[in-house]
């Protein structure tokens, strides 16, 4: 990968871009980290379609400064935390300290909620600062482009790296070809499981207690760690032949187990917390009763946070639509239907 000190030199210059970033919904979950952005276990994801950030991205010369609108208001929180990612850069592209940026973006789905709003907003941003460092040298190859913003991503969210590629997405040093600790790498699945839906039961749309960065730390002194990272390689190891083999039981099996042992480390943190509300229970329920009763091969997944997002392919959709509407829909305060989407586009 061409490295970052690559734009040691270049000028500040006026620049606008503007890019659509999705979510991901990880499959084997990256939580924990064994030094500055740099994941202690590989994960792996599938890119999602409905759920996006859209950021349009404008500066000009002067003092380093960032203004955010998102969803058409101020916010100060987010400028703070761009600036803060943003000055982490300043070594490798001091550039970046002789400029005034200003950020509008939008979320199609709640932010803070745990569905990935950090992935699709920080790779959004990511892509609309690669843009501007590629418009400045010559090296004009599209897939350096793309390693370096998962690149700068990932320095900005961990998680966030994966996003910027489309279909089903690695992060982390594992047997996969050209995999890194760096920067994310896309791979082929089963041509069974390429389409893969996601419905997204919003349980809760309330703003998480305990952020991510808050719970990776935590991992520090977790009891559990070391087993946890043991047991996230040999899942990934699993689930990576399973999506390239289309075996689907093994896939949603692992699904599940990934996402309870994501909480479950939460909740048996040190500093403990939970993140599922009662509802998600009821759901997890409700879904393997149903799974149980008619064999359709429905499993759920959690991010961080209470939502459950149901893992299933894309020929049950209707049979899943109506489970959901009738059993489902009582508990949620909203429904997203997603499914595996093609990744990033610039506007
Ligand atoms: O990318 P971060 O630092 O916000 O960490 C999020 C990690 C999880 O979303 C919980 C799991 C994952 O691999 O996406």
């Amino acid at each position: 990968m061409s490295s970052l000190s690559q734009f040691r030199n270049i000028e500040p210059r006026a620049f606008e871009g503007h890019w659509r970033s999705p979510a991901n919904i990880a499959f084997v979950k990256y939580w924990g980290k064994k030094g500055h952005q740099i994941p202690a276990n590989p994960s792996l994801s599938m890119t999602l379609k409905e759920c996006y950030t859209e950021t349009k991205i404008s500066f000009v010369p002067g003092p380093f400064n960032v203004e955010v609108l998102f969803q058409g208001r101020r916010e100060e929180k987010f400028a703070l935390k761009i600036k803060s990612y943003l000055s982490t850069l300043l070594d490798e592209i001091p550039c970046i300290n002789e400029l005034q940026f200003k950020i509008d973006t939008m979320n199609t789905f709640p932010h803070g909620a745990g569905i990935a709003s950090s992935a699709s907003g920080l790779s959004a941003l990511a892509l609309c600062l690669t843009d501007y460092l590629y418009s400045q040298i010559e090296d004009k190859n599209l897939s350096h482009f793309y390693q370096m913003a998962s690149n700068l991503s990932r320095l900005a969210s961990g998680s966030a790296c994966r996003s910027v590629y489309g279909g089903f997405v690695s992060w982390g040093q594992s047997e996969l070809p050209y995999s890194s600790d760096e920067f994310a790498t896309p791979f082929e699945v089963h041509s069974s499981l390429a389409h893969l839906r996601d419905t997204v039961l919003v349980i809760s749309e309330n703003e998480k207690t305990v952020s991510s960065r808050a719970g990776h730390d935590r991992m520090k002194e977790h009891p559990f760690a070391d087993a946890r990272f043991i047991q996230a390689k040999k899942n990934y190891s699993v689930m990576l032949s399973a999506l390239k083999s289309g075996d689907m039981t093994t896939v949603g099996e692992l699904l599940e187990s990934e996402a309870l042992t994501l909480h479950a480390m939460m909740m048996t943190s040190p500093d403990s917390y939970t993140l599922l509300r009662p509802h998600s229970l009821s759901a997890i329920e409700l879904v393997r009763d149903f799974r149980n009763q008619t064999g359709i091969p429905v499993y759920f997944t959690l991010d961080a946070g209470p939502n459950l997002h149901l893992i299933y392919p894309e020929s049950y959709k209707d049979k899943v639509s109506t489970f959901v509407a009738h059993e489902l829909r009582p508990i949620c305060s909203n429904i997203i239907d997603d499914e595996c989407g093609k990744g990033p586009v610039r506007c």
